[in-house]
């Protein structure tokens, strides 16, 4: 089909308005927060599932490249358009369809931003746990189709702990719905949690129904600091197998303390060779008491606890550790941070030694490495900086990202425990899921059996 072709068909869909060829426009859809770039020749942005459903339909009809976007956010290329094709920008359809507190659910468009939906929530006491670094940015529609998660998974779990159903478009425009408003279902597969995290691969999500939960009333931050990462890990597993799961278990080490004081000297974290920052939620007495159980967990490996002092000061360090990904690039204006190897998930047990082998592949390769990331959950992201126009340092920061996903493979973990595989970590895929891969090969090709949505990602 002639693009001009295509362009007028979009347009008769979802109108003039909401189409563009623009160069300027297209180039701003041609990345995510990743080294992943891949340019459209057409950006859609339909504000109804009817007009989604067009639009899929045309392009199977057509045989040309699908692929969905939030906010762009992701860290993996997933909404990269490498193939070309149509870019489906769901940021339009961004309305908070239902809000059915008592039972602890909402009905939701894919493109409402998720600080959004907690800011609608909070008035009524009740909160949507998944709480990635990019809350402020990332759409929900982004989060879902990357079961995406961040600091308050150790306790509350990942997106698809929260999903009951979806409004899904598959690939020749057919809408279905998934799952059902009960907090339980054996009804058929869970194709629910077959959507969940599949990347735009299989169908394009045009809306959900959420769990929310009750905010908790009390919350208390602790600050716990280790001569070493390796004793931090081991404190990790001490704590979480003393039966205190904290709402927030993470890691900072060297490298990132110092990142964090330089971008915000009033904050003045303390200097070791590595941190873990808890925090407990609940009511008056389970704070207490688990503020107590950590202590006491940690306090043969740690140099020093201490409980933040107050709000003001929790906040603070929790704003600061939402923006370490931006604020390592201050530590060397030369440098710039490079998301590629940096989201591998191994099994609580394994993190001391993981811990040790990353910074044995770090002077391997003589390439710093910044840990930080949901250690409650085994997540570690292993931070690279490089100056991106040094063709050997795009050598040897690869050589290091693929040893640290080699290595989380071999101790049975991921190579990508939150940030997706989009087309980054595609190559591991083999490695990682043996011959699970074929069977989701199986299952793209019989949702998918054109090839059309956002071809080229998860190794499918
Ligand atoms: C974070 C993102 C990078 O944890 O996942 O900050
Ligand atoms: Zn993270």
């Amino acid at each position: 089909m002639q693009k001009s072709d295509l362009l007028e068909k979009l347009q008769q869909i979802v109108g003039k308005e909401m189409v563009t060829t623009s160069a300027a426009e297209l180039y701003c859809y041609s990345c995510d927060a990743s080294q992943v770039r891949g340019m459209p020749d057409i950006v859609v942005r339909p504000v109804s599932t009817e007009q989604v459903s067009r639009i899929v339909r045309l392009a199977y009809d057509n045989g040309i490249p699908v692929t969905p976007r939030g906010a762009g956010t992701g860290l993996a290329g997933g909404s990269v358009p490498i193939e070309g094709g149509i870019v489906v920008d769901m940021s339009s359809m961004n309305r908070l369809l239902e809000m059915d507190l008592d039972n602890l659910q909402v009905v939701v468009e894919p493109g409402i931003v998720q600080e959004k939906l907690n800011e609608a929530l909070e008035p009524y006491g009740f909160f949507f746990p998944p709480d990635p670094g990019s809350s402020a940015m990332c759409t929900l529609g982004g989060l879902i189709a990357n079961n995406g998660s961040g600091m308050r998974s150790v306790k509350y779990g990942t997106t698809r702990n929260y999903v009951l159903g979806l409004e899904v478009v598959l690939a020749d425009g057919t809408v279905i719905n998934t799952g059902s408003k009960t907090t339980k279902s054996v009804a058929g597969y869970s194709l629910t949690d077959l959507f969940v995290g599949s990347e735009g691969t299989l169908g394009v999500i045009t809306g959900a129904v959420l769990k929310v939960r009750a905010l908790p009333k009390e919350r208390s931050v602790l600050l716990a600091s280790f001569e070493n990462p390796e004793l931090a890990g081991k404190a990790v597993v001490k704590v979480l197998s003393s039966g205190m799961i904290p709402s927030a278990c993470e890691i900072l080490d060297r490298n990132i303390i110092e990142a964090i004081n330089t971008y915000d000297p009033n904050i003045g974290l303390p200097r070791a060779g590595a941190i873990l920052l808890f925090e407990v939620d609940g009511t008056e007495n389970t704070v207490r008491e688990g503020i107590e159980m950590i202590k006491e967990a940690c306090s043969s490996l740690a140099s020093s606890i201490r409980a933040a002092s107050d709000k003001k000061e929790r906040d603070e360090i929790w704003a600061a550790r939402r923006l370490v990904g931006a604020a390592v690039s201050r530590l060397d204006p030369l440098r710039t941070r490079v998301y590629v190897g940096e989201d591998i998930g191994v099994p609580i047990k394994e993190l001391p030694g993981m811990l040790h082998k990353v910074s044995e592949i770090s002077k391997e390769f003589s390439m710093p490495i910044m840990t930080y990331g949901h250690i409650g959950d085994g997540n570690l992201h292993t931070g690279m900086c490089i100056d991106v126009l040094d063709e050997k340092e795009w050598d040897k920061l690869n050589m290091a990202a693929d040893k640290i996903h080699r290595t989380a493979i071999e101790v049975g973990g991921t190579v990508t425990a939150e940030h997706g595989v989009g087309s980054a970590r595609a190559e591991y895929m083999g490695l990682e899921l043996g011959k699970g891969l074929d069977v989701m090969i199986l299952i793209k090709k019989a949702l998918d059996p054109k090839g059309i949505l956002n071809p080229g990602k998860m190794g499918v």
